[in-house]
């Protein structure tokens, strides 16, 4: 069973790699043995991230600057993958952003940014790794969307439309790419207190605590949580598995009244 997770020789490209959700899945590759690709616009942050996994998991790490909305800077990027390592195994798509506000003040401009960081971006980026993975004979990619796409999300109509649109991609891929060995999955976050989510919540005045206590595992979540996820289904342990969202978010949509309990 542990060589379900054995990823010794494998390469993992992870997009937006350098923090949050994302670098706790590098990480986590790393430590069992993956070569990783980390990109991301910050240069800075990629390479310091990429030492400390070289340093910290004795594998190779390579950090690429890539703004993954832009399809020729995605291209790049796996051709210098390719050129590194000679072959990809992993692709997770994670780059993603946030912004809310009311249907009426979106403009045209907010709408299409998000679709372009939490849609385009993973259809550049699967469509140019898929490309090398139909001639490998495989691969798998996981894609990060969000309980605002399973769910909604006040507030959120721009950026839920966008992470339902990335499930109904990876069904779509998943049923296309599956003949030819190729799996795609998605998964789907609640309330993970990555650095940037524990300044969003706190820039909005939401209460954590009081969330927190309608939930049935009485927690937040942590990007290693989403990792661990994200791991399984990269790997051969979800090798009858594709097309699927799994959620992961402590279980608030059990419902029942925790106040009277
Ligand atoms: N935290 C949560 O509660 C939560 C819940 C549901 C879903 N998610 C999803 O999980 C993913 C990771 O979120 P996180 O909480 O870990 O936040 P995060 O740390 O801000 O991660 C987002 C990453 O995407 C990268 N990125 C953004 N725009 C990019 C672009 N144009 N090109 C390349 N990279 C870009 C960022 O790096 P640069 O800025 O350096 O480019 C950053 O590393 C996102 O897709 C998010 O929507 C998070």
């Amino acid at each position: 069973m542990l060589e379900h997770f054995n990823f010794s020789n494998k390469v993992v490209i992870v997009t937006g790699g350098a923090t949050g959700i994302g670098a706790a899945c590098a990480e986590m590759f790393a430590q069992l043995g993956a070569k990783l690709v980390i990109a991301s616009r910050n240069m800075e942050r990629l390479s310091a991230k990429a030492a400390f996994i070289k340093q910290q998991y004795n594998t190779d790490c390579l950090p690429l600057e890539c703004d993954v909305r832009d399809e020729a800077a995605v291209q790049n990027m796996v051709a210098q993958t390719l050129q590194h390592y000679g072959r990809i195994d992993v692709l997770v798509n994670n780059a993603g952003g946030t912004h809310m506000r009311p249907i009426e003040s979106i403009d045209a401009a907010r709408w299409h940014r998000s679709f372009a960081i939490n849609v385009d971006a993973a259809f550049y980026c699967t469509q140019a790794v898929g490309k090398f993975f139909r001639q490998q004979g495989g691969g798998s990619i996981v894609n990060i969307s969000s309980m605002a796409g399973e769910k909604g999300t006040l507030n959120g109509a721009a950026y839920s439309s966008a992470k339902a649109a990335l499930q109904m991609f990876t069904r779509v891929c998943a049923a296309e790419w599956g003949p030819l060995g190729i799996r795609i999955n998605c998964v789907a976050p609640g309330m993970i207190l990555s650095d940037i989510a524990k300044e969003h919540l706190t820039a909005s005045g939401i209460d954590i605590e009081a969330g927190i206590k309608s939930f049935p595992l009485q927690r937040a979540g942590t990007p290693e949580d989403v990792a661990q996820a994200v791991i399984f289904l990269a790997s051969s342990a979800a090798s009858y598995i594709t097309g699927e969202t799994i959620c992961i978010n402590g279980g608030p949509q059990l419902g029942g009244n925790r106040k009277e309990s």
